[in-house]
């Protein structure tokens, strides 16, 4: 059997010796590639970023920007990628490689001072710049002193129109949203990628996108007592997972990652689901939308295309674009986290999950799915398969996130609305709330509170007072009890402001 192999900047490289919790991280410095840094070591600076060539949503081959600091090395085995260091083709003998466009840009505008976090920027910004479905709408050179004359936008994550988050040439800035810089500013950054171009046809790694990435491989990587295992099948899958419900199973590893990283956490077997085609699909129906488990929310995004707005407005939020390349709705439902973000949309939308294990399938209501903090119906050797959002959507919906930064940040609560309001009428109320009990919950007082009122200033003000009282808020580092509880009326009396003029017109 051939070992465990990655292919990094076009040469093959054995993953082994690295240990089966190994980052790709680290893996890439021990074999000398430094450009690629630590900064935080949990997904929250992006200094780690490098590039993976994953199946395109508009050509056969995107190149997916993720944190290598998450990622284990052996998650990769088969698979391309690609670091600062190779993003430009080899220099001639005895001279410096050339820099690649966006090295030029970072280079020329002042987008780099101690030059730690350029490497990880400089990936984010190559991926990108190899967005196919990325289309310039004006000069793309706004000069080196510009300040783009760029109108308020809100930004959807995928938008190319120009706003304050889209530059000229179709950039979106959100792709930035994972990396941080201590000491340069945002600015000449924002120049920079503002500033870049088209790739070339000569462009081999735009060429590349031609070709299909590499498939994914069934791997068996076992050091020193811990394995870390991909199965090619769910069946496999499955079985494996009764033969071990003791498995840690991880999809992009944005937070297995950070266990093992920060928590010294390790497993004596990790089961990795994010590529096996039976959680991959997005299907449409007629009553409902089914969204595979392990779909990065990236893919989510540019399938649905804005066809689910709650989910459309939910994902800007998300984390960061490096985070939404490798996270899953299967993993944000599977950590049963009180403050994941996609558990209050997904409960205004009256989503169910699809557990399957080695048996078969069942259905359970995302509301009847959590059972206490990080608990939930799911059983050991069970797996989420997909996620099923009914058909129609209520058409009045609002996602309220509220944190100390508006992106790339923890809720202290969030809020998901999602209300069918007919003839001045509220007809139906769905509430999804976060961040103020041990689970995700729905606001049910709340909803009966405004169901079959008119949706007028006098409803939603009492409406707002029962609001105030759900759940059982707790005081932590992020926020008191008594703000989280505000937050929660402020949620709906700002829904009311937003709507309220649009329904009754
Ligand atoms: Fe900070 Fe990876 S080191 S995101
Ligand atoms: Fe110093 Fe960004 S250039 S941290």
């Amino acid at each position: 059997m051939v070992g465990a192999r990655i292919t990094v900047n076009g040469k093959e490289a054995p993953i082994s010796p690295a240990a089966p919790h190994t980052t790709t991280l680290d893996f890439l410095r021990e074999r000398g590639l430094t450009g690629t840094k630590e900064g935080c070591a949990e997904g929250e600076c992006g200094a780690c970023s490098v590039l993976v060539a994953r199946p395109g949503v508009n050509k056969p081959t995107d190149w997916v920007a993720v944190n290598a600091c998450l990622v284990p090395v052996a998650a990769l085995d088969g698979q391309e990628i690609i670091t600062s260091e190779g993003l430009s083709p080899a220099g001639e003998p005895g001279r410096p490689p050339a820099l690649h466009p966006v090295q030029e840009e970072m280079a020329v505008r002042g987008g780099s001072q101690c030059g730690y976090c350029t490497p990880g920027f400089v990936c984010s910004m190559a991926a990108e710049y190899y967005r196919p479905d990325r289309c310039a709408h004006a000069d793309a050179d706004p000069g080196p002193d510009s300040n783009p004359n760029l109108d308020a936008g809100t930004g959807t994550g995928t938008g190319t129109g120009t706003d304050a988050e889209h530059g000229p040439n179709g950039f979106d800035l959100h792709a930035l949203s994972g990396n941080l810089c201590r000491c340069t500013g945002y600015r000449p950054i924002r120049d920079a990628a503002f500033a870049v171009g088209t790739p070339t046809d000569e462009d081999p790694l735009a060429r590349r996108r031609e070709q299909s990435p590499p498939p994914p491989v069934a791997t068996e990587y076992t050091r020193d007592g811990s394995a870390f295992l991909r199965k090619s099948t769910l069946d496999e899958t499955l079985r494996l997972l009764r033969e071990r419900p003791d498995a840690v199973v991880v999809a992009g590893s944005t937070d297995w990652g950070v266990e093992v990283n920060i928590r010294a956490r390790r497993a004596d077997c990790v089961v990795a689901v994010d590529r096996l085609p039976e959680l991959r699909e997005l299907r449409v129906e007629s009553d409902h939308i089914e969204i595979g488990a392990a779909l990065t929310l990236t893919e989510i995004e540019r399938r649905l295309d804005g066809a689910v707005p709650l989910l459309a407005e939910l994902f800007p939020q998300f984390a960061s674009r490096l985070i939404r390349n490798g996270a899953t709705l299967g993993g944000n439902l599977g950590t049963g986290s009180p403050i994941g973000d996609s558990p209050p949309v997904l409960l205004a939308l009256e989503a169910s999950v699809v557990l399957a294990d080695a048996d078969g399938e069942r259905e359970v209501p995302l509301s009847a799915y959590f059972t206490g903090y990080r608990q939930s119906v799911r059983r050991p050797g069970e797996l989420i398969r997909a996620v099923r959002v009914p058909l129609p959507l209520s058409p009045v919906t609002a996602f309220h996130k509220i944190a100390k930064r508006r992106f790339d940040d923890i809720s202290s609560v969030a809020v998901a609305f999602a209300l069918d309001i007919e003839d001045g009428i509220v007809r139906t109320a769905r509430i999804g709330l976060g961040g103020v009990a041990a689970t995700p919950i729905r606001a049910l007082a709340t909803e009966a509170a405004l169901e079959g009122r008119p949706w007028v200033a006098e409803t939603v003000e009492a409406a707002a007072s029962v609001l105030r009282a759900e759940g059982t808020p707790m005081s932590d580092h992020r926020a008191s009890a008594e703000y989280r509880s505000a937050m929660l009326g402020q949620s709906l009396l700002k829904l009311y402001a937003q709507t309220s003029e649009a329904v009754s017109s």
